[in-house]
């Protein structure tokens, strides 16, 4: 089990296959983002990259919410132009943000045209205070944050040994995957959110798996080992992801 600073332990659950995660995983953010405007009159929301979430947004498209009161983010960024097959925007504004009301103005994909990553970190990180006006001094609470874990355990774009991990004093980092630049969340804020929902699939991510939920292993190793948010935590697997587990 992941080690966790959070009151609350970890909720982790191992559904039968890739359908039936997307499913819960629909029900989990209803229910938080529902929570959210009825606590706050709206929900901040944090979108995961990479492939697995895409059903979940394609989902999420056929519901009837209250669009308006919905802010959407990134928590990476490939650092390629939004309509580049690899931007993570483009996806889940083709899978989703398209089809629906949400005001485009509430839609904060990350900048990847600045002239240097290090600038576009610095541009989000305003944008993103800027939503969030009580908290200038502090780390922004973000209701919601949807991850993914790669198969050697990273998360959003916190890849193992790089100096993205040990980021405290800014909420938006430069991320490095194999010599490419990513634009990422930072710890600290994603460990600031109300909830955070880790979304994994496929045996690939076995290995991966056991090493951030053993007692002990190398979070520089297994990044995604540093979350351990102030709010709820959320590991939904399917079964080939969890097979390893001893839960
Ligand atoms: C990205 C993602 C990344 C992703 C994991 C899992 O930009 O690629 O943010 O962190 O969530 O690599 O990706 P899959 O869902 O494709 O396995």
């Amino acid at each position: 089990m992941p080690s966790t600073s959070s009151v609350n332990p970890p909720h982790v659950e191992i559904l039968p296959n890739k359908a039936a995660l997307i499913e819960r995983s629909l029900t989990v953010v209803l229910s938080v983002i529902n929570d959210a405007i009825a606590e706050r009159d709206r929900c901040t929301l944090a979108l995961a990259g990479g492939s697995t979430p895409k059903p979940l947004y394609e989902a999420l498209a056929q519901q009837d919410l209250p669009w308006q009161k919905l802010y959407i983010f990134w928590g990476d960024e490939r650092y390629v132009p939004i309509d580049h097959p690899d931007s993570n925007a483009g996806m889940a504004k083709a899978a989703w943000l398209d089809q629906v009301a949400i005001p485009l103005g509430q839609i904060f994909p990350m900048p990847t045209q600045a002239k240097d990553p290090e600038t576009a970190a610095h541009q989000y990180e305003q944008t993103l205070r800027a939503v969030f006006p009580e908290a200038t001094e502090t780390v922004p609470q973000l209701d919601l944050i949807l991850l993914g874990m790669g198969d050697d355990g990273h998360t959003a774009s916190l890849f193992p040994h790089t100096e993205a991990l040990n980021v405290r004093d800014r909420l938006i980092t430069v991320g490095n995957k194999d010599g490419q630049p990513r634009i990422t969340f930072t710890v600290p804020l994603i460990n600031r959110a109300r909830s955070v929902l880790f979304l994994t699939a496929g045996a690939n991510k076995q290995q991966a798996l056991s090493q951030v939920f053993a007692a002990e292993a190398d979070s520089e190793m297994y990044p995604s080992r540093l979350i351990q948010p102030e709010g709820e935590l959320w590991w939904l697997l399917d079964s080939e992801a969890g097979a390893a587990l001893n839960l």
